[in-house]
């Protein structure tokens, strides 16, 4: 049986494909999940999407996840959404944190992550292909 891994991306997301090309990659979301299905067949996971611009609902797609292992791109809540953090420490998942831009090196305010230390990763600044280096990290845990 395959793994099954869900990745839950956060507010404005659903217009990414209108956001800052030079930050995101001037990918629209459809495109990149295309490309993140590719990566998950090519190491043998499922994945499922969701997307929302309501912090409530996606605290709720955590408490409903019945996916094995969780990527998270909750945007700018990221930074200061203790209700996420909360609803993640609920799932008991392992989850990688991804970042299509490095956030680390971008103004201050996005340096900090509220969910950080609850993930067994965390990716930033390689864009689509953040979502692979989190897949195979999912998927080294859930074999272990
Ligand atoms: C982002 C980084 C966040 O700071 C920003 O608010 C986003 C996207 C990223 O993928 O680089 O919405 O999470």
């Amino acid at each position: 049986m395959r793994n099954r891994v869900e990745v839950l991306h956060g507010v404005n997301f659903d217009v990414l494909g209108r956001r800052p090309a030079s930050h995101y990659g001037g990918l629209t979301l459809e495109q990149l999940e295309v490309q993140v299905k590719r990566f998950a067949s090519e190491l043998d996971l499922t994945v499922t999407f969701s997307q929302t611009n309501h912090e409530g609902e996606y605290c709720e797609a955590l408490h409903q996840t019945t996916a094995e292992g969780l990527i998270l791109n909750p945007g700018a809540w990221t930074h200061y959404s203790w209700a996420i953090r909360d609803a993640l420490e609920v799932t008991g998942l392992p989850a990688v944190e991804v970042h299509l831009s490095g956030v680390d090196g971008r103004e201050e305010w996005r340096r900090v992550s509220v969910l950080r230390d609850l993930c067994v990763g965390s990716v930033q600044g390689k864009g689509v292909d953040g979502y692979r280096d989190a897949l195979e990290l999912l998927k080294e845990k859930l074999a272990s």
